[in-house]
């Protein structure tokens, strides 16, 4: 695990931009696993200045998203289709045959994980993934005592991710009850995941990720089994990381 520490959400939001911008200039069709949330806003918009600049190209990029609410149709302005267009590839040059992210709509859970499996098998697996983590350590919907053995699910989201997720909507009741999410297993087998962090109230969850035991209970600390993990994070994140 390589950790490198950010003086602040700009400074991390830039690190993890070059991480993501080097994939693809080494890689132009590179697969990239994406995520939604607050902390990769500036990534987002970091790629996007550079992309308007020439400096990088995403014509033969795929992405693979990690999740989706389920029953948001993607015109929903909080579905995270409409998040992605939104922040991200409304302003860059990627081709949206190539963008896929789960379908919320799809109301048969097994249909549309089985489908979504086969996506990611299709586009031959994920070259780099981005992560973001929650205050209890989930990674993309993937809550505190999920299997790690899971590829995509649908899962009942816990009423602590409703109420941080609330913020978005007008009211709490809006915040769908259920989501699509790739599983752990999945997201394992990423070839390079880039996980990024922001803000003290991401500090214990990281350090539990980091040092404590490998425990669904802390379900990124699964990534201390994995060969090839790049966190970005500032300062408050890694507030209680001593040694970084
Ligand atoms: P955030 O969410 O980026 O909005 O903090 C991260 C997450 O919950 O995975």
């Amino acid at each position: 695990m390589k950790i490198y520490k950010a003086k602040d959400y700009n400074d991390m939001s830039r690190k993890a931009a070059n991480i993501l911008s080097a994939q693809v200039i080494m890689k132009p069709d590179a697969v990239l696993g994406l995520a939604t949330g607050s902390t990769p806003l500036g990534a987002y918009s970091q790629l996007v200045e550079w992309y308007k600049k020439g400096d990088i190209d995403f014509s033969l990029v795929t992405t693979v998203n990690l999740d989706e609410y389920k029953g948001l149709t993607k015109d929903n302005p909080q579905s995270y289709y409409r998040f992605m267009c939104e922040n991200f590839f409304d302003h860059i040059n990627i081709d949206k045959k190539n963008v896929n992210i789960p379908d919320g709509t799809q109301e048969n859970s097994d249909i549309e994980c089985e489908r979504y499996n086969n996506v990611i098998r299709s586009v031959g697996g994920i070259d780099m993934q981005l992560l973001g983590i929650g205050g209890n350590g989930h990674i993309g919907f993937n809550e505190p005592g999920c299997a790690f053995e899971t590829e995509t699910h649908c899962v009942k989201l816990t009423e602590s991710t409703i109420n941080a997720n609330s913020r978005f909507f007008d009211t709490i009741d809006e915040v769908p009850k259920e989501a699509y999410t790739m599983g752990i297993k999945s997201i394992m087998q990423a070839k390079k995941i880039l996980l990024i962090a922001s803000g003290e109230n991401k500090a214990k969850a990281l350090y539990e990720a980091i040092c404590g035991p490998v425990t669904p209970k802390n379900q990124a600390s699964i990534l201390q089994l994995h060969n090839d993990v790049t966190i970005v994070a500032d300062e408050a994140a890694l507030a209680l990381m001593k040694y970084v």
